[in-house]
């Protein structure tokens, strides 16, 4: 039966509304369970809360328990009857409260819950469990404990403001228009020809020794840039924040085998600026959002565990220099000569040169970068437009660069190193409607180690993957 498109369009319209009104139905039915965070700041409630215990003290009048649900860096004061008091009643336990909110006469915190019920859901014996009330554990301590350390207070500080941090990457791209793109993490390329790469095959045994699962060899992804390349042709501004992989054998502070890099990529770029300016703004927005969301979970980093702290009005002053042979990177590569790679000595000595602050380098050796690196033709220094940015602490945190646009210098670049064939897809990209464009990546652990002061990326990532680690 055909129907005409004005009956189509009302059979759309009332699918649409029945799906509303389940959906609303739906969520009406769900009650919503206040978190400790919400009744922090509410009175005369009743409340049920859940979460863990960090404390307990049974005084003559009073016993006093304090309850965190991770929701926030502060505990819930539980103050109940002597009588509720429960053997299993220890710090670490998990626990069920009913009762009601009061204003509480402790200047410490505004309100308390008066217990009418305490029931322990989960108990947790004291001498056995990692962690000791009242003890601030360093963070090397905790890391062995990859299963249990979002218990402690510096962990869940952690992952409030990593969640936060990842909301206002995404929202900062929204709003200035870019599209987010979910690249693949299987890939038949090496994006950086770095060969750092894992390669994948499934764990039962093949039929054929040579045959490959994907019919050509396949990797974990080490960057979204060439598949953000492809989609920047058609959506000019893209980006990515997903996993991606490096098989580097490196137990260093910085290095991770698997690491979170937030990538993007701008169509009509006319010079290395209009990266920088992106680079600049989402660092910026970002650290904004999360100094304003997460104040007290950043504090207790900056207070307790941060090694170099940049000061937040240097991070708002960035610098550009260029890596072109003049002061002051002559003398922060003095053991070497132009045309070697930045070691991080150097990345530390250009920091600190420039004042303990963020600082962009840009115009690197072109032989020293990526096939798809924008040559600068500037002989005979000859440089690539390529760019860094370094930051107090962590070295290099964003590298980037205006993509190579001209057909004919990619083409030979390519054949140069042998891979025209395997790129004759990307060469496509340069034959229809190709513009100038260029981006960037930013790995996210290290923004976290640069906010934070933390010295050793293993600490800002839930679950850390590195050469001889896989714990979980
Ligand atoms: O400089 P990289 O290798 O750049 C790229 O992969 C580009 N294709 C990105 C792009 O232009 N779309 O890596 C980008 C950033 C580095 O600056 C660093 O912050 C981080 O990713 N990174 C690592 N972080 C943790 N562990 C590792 N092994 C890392 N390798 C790079």
């Amino acid at each position: 039966m055909f129907r005409t498109a004005a009956q189509r369009f009302s059979v759309a319209s009332l699918h649409r509304r029945v799906l509303l009104i389940t959906l609303r139905r739906f969520c009406n039915k769900a009650p919503r369970k206040l978190r400790v965070a919400e009744l922090l700041s509410g009175t005369g409630l009743e409340a049920n809360v859940q979460g863990w215990v960090r404390s307990v003290r049974s005084q003559k009048a009073n016993l006093f328990v304090d309850v965190n649900d991770g929701s926030c860096l502060q505990s819930l004061q539980i103050v109940a009857s002597p009588e509720l008091n429960d053997p299993l009643l220890t710090f670490g336990s998990a626990v069920e409260v009913r009762g009601i909110l009061k204003k509480s006469l402790h200047p410490k915190q505004a309100v308390e819950l008066e217990a009418e019920h305490i029931h322990v859901v989960g108990e947790c014996n004291p001498l056995d469990f990692p962690f000791k009330i009242k003890e601030r554990h360093t963070l090397e301590y905790i890391r062995q404990f990859p299963h249990l350390r979002g218990r402690t207070n510096a962990f869940g500080s952690l992952l409030r403001i990593r969640g936060e941090a990842t909301w206002a990457v995404h929202s900062y791209f929204k709003e200035n228009g870019f599209a987010h793109i979910h690249t693949p993490i299987i890939t038949s390329n090496d994006c950086e020809g770095a060969g750092e790469l894992f390669q994948i095959e499934p764990s039962y045994p093949q039929n054929s020794q040579d045959e490959n699962f994907f019919s050509v060899p396949a990797y974990l992804t080490v960057s979204g840039q060439l598949h953000l390349e492809v989609m920047t042709g058609s959506f000019s501004r893209v980006y990515t924040f997903g996993p991606t992989f490096r098989a580097e054998n490196s137990q260093s502070r910085r290095h991770l085998a698997e690491f979170y890099m937030v990538e993007a990529e701008v169509a009509f770029t006319r010079s290395i600026e209009d990266l920088t300016e992106v680079m600049e703004d989402m660092f910026k927005r970002t650290t904004e959002h999360v100094l304003d969301r997460c104040a007290r979970d950043v504090d207790l980093f900056h207070t307790h565990y941060a090694d170099v702290r940049l000061p937040h009005k240097r991070a708002y002053d960035l610098l550009i220099i260029s890596a072109a042979p003049a002061p002051p990177l002559t003398s922060a590569c003095s053991a070497s000569q132009w045309g070697c790679d930045l070691k991080t000595e150097h990345e530390k000595y250009l920091v600190k040169h420039c004042g303990t602050r963020p600082v962009f380098v840009t115009d690197y050796p072109y032989r020293l970068k990526p096939f798809y690196t924008r040559d600068n033709r500037d002989y005979p220094q000859h440089t690539a437009a390529a760019v860094d940015l370094l930051v107090p602490g962590v070295g290099e945190l964003c590298g980037g660069s205006l993509r190579e646009e001209r057909l004919d210098l990619l083409r030979a670049r390519l054949e140069e190193v042998g891979l025209e064939d395997t790129y004759s897809w990307y060469l496509d990209l340069r034959r229809f409607g190709s513009v100038p464009h260029g981006g960037f990546g930013m790995g996210f652990e290290r923004y976290l180690q640069c906010i934070l002061g933390v010295d050793n990326i293993k600490d800002v990532i839930p679950f850390p993957r590195f050469s001889h680690s896989c714990l979980l």
